[in-house]
C-alpha cells in the first residue's frame, strides 16, 4: 500500500486554478509589510465605509435577538425590498415571496445557479475576457465553458453572431456581465435584445450578473438589463448584491431573482450550501435598499470623478488606448504596444513602481495585451497612480528606443 493522502484529493481541483487576483494580493501584502507604498488598483473593493444607517439597522437587529436561522430564502422584508428594487431597475414586476433568494454574496448566487442548471457535459457560454468565476463554477459542476471572444475595438460588445455560431445541442446557459469586470463596458439595449432573441430561439438560460448595474455613467441611472426584454423573465437568473453599491463586501450579501420555478431549483441547492444568510445582517441590508439612496448617488459621483482622472491620465500616455468603459469601477487599457505580455507589464508596474494592477490574461485569452485598473481606491490614490504610471511607461519607452 503506497497511497498518499494527496491521492485522495478530488479530481475537480485540477479543473480550476487558484485565482490570479488573489496571487496579486499576496505579493502586495508582502511589499507593504516591507514598508513600500502601493497604489491599489488591483482590487474591486470600494474604499468607502458601509453607510451608518445600514450598520445601525444590523446592530439593532442583533441587539433585539435576531440571531437564529432565517428562512432559506431570506427574511421576507428583505426579499420584498429586493423585488421592489428589481422592479425599479428593470421595469419587470417581481414577487418577493417566490422569486428572490438572499445569498451569501453574489458569488453564492452564481454557485447555486450553475449547480442548479448545469449537468456534466453541458456547455456554458461565457464572454472572454470575463470575471473568472462563471468558468470555474461551470467546471466544478462538470460543465464545459465555451468562450465568446470580445475586443476593445468595439468596447467589448458581445456579438450575437459569435454567440450563435458556438451553440450546440449541449448549450445550456449564457453568462452576461454588464457592466463588465474586467472591462467596465456595458452591453447596449439593442445588443441585449439580440442576445435575448438567441436565448429564446435556442432555449437557453441566461445568467445576468448585474452587480455593477447601478454604477453607470451612461444615459440614465442604470445599465440596461436583459431581464427587461419581453420573454426573458422566465429564463433569466439575475445575480446582484450589496458588496459594490453599498460598500458591504465584507458582509457577504447578495441575491438571485428568477422565475418561481427556477427559484425553487436554486433553493434546493442553497438548502445544502449555506442554508441561509446571517439573520441580523439581513436587517441591515433591508435598510440599505429601503433607506435614503443618497449614499449610492454620492459613491457613484465619486467613482465618476475617479474614472475621469484615470481615463484622462491614460489618454495622455503615448501608445496606450482605452475603451470608454461606461460602468463599474474598472478600465482595461491596451498596453500591448509596449512589447510586454500583460503579466510582464503587471509585474513590472508592481515590482518597479508599486502600482498594483491585474494582468488582462487572468481574465481570458482576449484579455492579453491589457491590464485591469480598479479605480475603487481613493481619488488621491488614483491621481498619484496616473502620475506614476506615466513615469513607468516613459521609462519603458526610453529603454525601447
Ligand atoms: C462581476 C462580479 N460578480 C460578482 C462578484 C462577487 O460579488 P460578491 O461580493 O457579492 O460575492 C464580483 C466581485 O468582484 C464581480 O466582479
Amino acid at each position: 500500500m503506497n497511497k498518499t493522502v494527496e491521492s485522495l484529493f478530488a479530481e475537480r481541483l485540477d479543473e480550476i486554478p487558484f485565482s490570479g487576483i488573489r496571487k496579486v494580493f499576496a505579493k502586495i501584502r508582502k511589499m507593504e509589510a516591507e514598508g513600500r507604498d502601493v497604489i491599489h488598483w488591483e482590487v474591486g473593493r470600494t474604499d468607502f465605509d458601509t453607510p451608518q444607517h445600514i450598520k445601525e439597522a444590523a446592530i439593532a437587529a442583533l441587539n433585539r435577538g435576531e440571531v437564529h436561522y432565517s428562512p432559506n430564502l431570506g427574511i421576507l422584508p428583505l426579499r420584498n425590498a429586493i423585488a421592489e428594487r428589481t422592479e425599479i431597475d428593470t421595469g419587470v414586476a417581481v414577487n418577493g415571496e417566490t422569486q428572490v433568494i438572499v445569498m451569501s454574496g453574489a458569488n453564492e448566487g452564481i454557485l447555486a445557479s450553475i449547480l442548479a442548471f448545469v449537468n456534466p457535459g453541458d456547455e456554458v457560454l461565457v464572454t472572454d475576457p470575463n470575471w473568472h468565476h462563471y468558468k470555474a463554477i461551470t467546471r466544478v459542476a462538470g460543465g464545459i465553458p465555451i468562450e465568446i471572444p470580445t475586443s476593445a475595438e468595439d468596447s467589448f460588445a458581445i456579438h450575437p453572431e459569435e454567440v450563435e455560431k458556438r451553440i450546440t445541442s449541449k448549450t445550456k446557459m449564457l453568462c452576461i456581465t454588464s457592466p463588465g469586470n474586467p472591462t467596465g463596458c456595458v452591453q447596449s439595449k439593442e445588443n441585449l435584445e439580440a442576445l435575448a432573441e438567441i436565448a429564446i430561439k435556442h432555449n437557453l438560460i441566461v445568467l445576468s450578473d448585474e452587480i455593477y448595474a447601478r454604477i453607470f455613467y451612461g444615459e440614465g441611472t442604470i445599465a440596461p438589463s436583459i431581464y427587461s426584454v419581453p420573454g426573458m423573465a422566465e429564463r433569466t437568473v439575475i445575480i446582484n448584491g450589496f458588496s459594490k453599491i453599498y460598500s458591504m463586501d465584507g458582509w457577504r450579501l447578495g441575491w438571485t431573482v428568477a422565475s418561481e420555478a427556477m427559484t425553487q431549483c436554486i433553493l434546493k441547492i442553497r438548502q445544502y450550501t449555506t442554508v441561509c444568510v446571517n439573520t441580523f445582517i439581513q436587517y441591515g441590508a433591508t435598510a440599505a435598499l429601503t433607506g435614503d439612496q443618497t449614499c449610492v448617488e454620492n459613491m457613484v459621483e465619486e467613482f465618476a470623478r475617479r474614472r475621469q482622472i484615470v481615463l484622462n491620465g491614460l489618454r495622455e500616455i503615448p501608445d496606450v488606448t482605452v475603451s470608454d468603459s461606461e460602468g463599474a469601477f474598472y478600465v482595461f487599457p491596451d498596453i500591448s504596444a509596449y512589447g510586454l505580455t500583460s503579466k510582464e507589464m503587471a509585474d513590472y508596474l508592481i515590482d518597479d513602481y508599486g502600482i498594483a494592477t491585474v494582468a488582462g490574461s487572468v481574465f481570458g485569452t482576449s484579455g492579453e495585451g491589457h491590464i485591469r485598473i480598479a479605480y475603487s481606491c481613493s481619488t488621491d490614490e488614483c491621481a498619484r497612480g496616473v502620475v506614476i504610471l506615466k513615469k513607468a511607461l516613459a521609462a519603458l519607452r526610453e529603454k525601447k528606443d
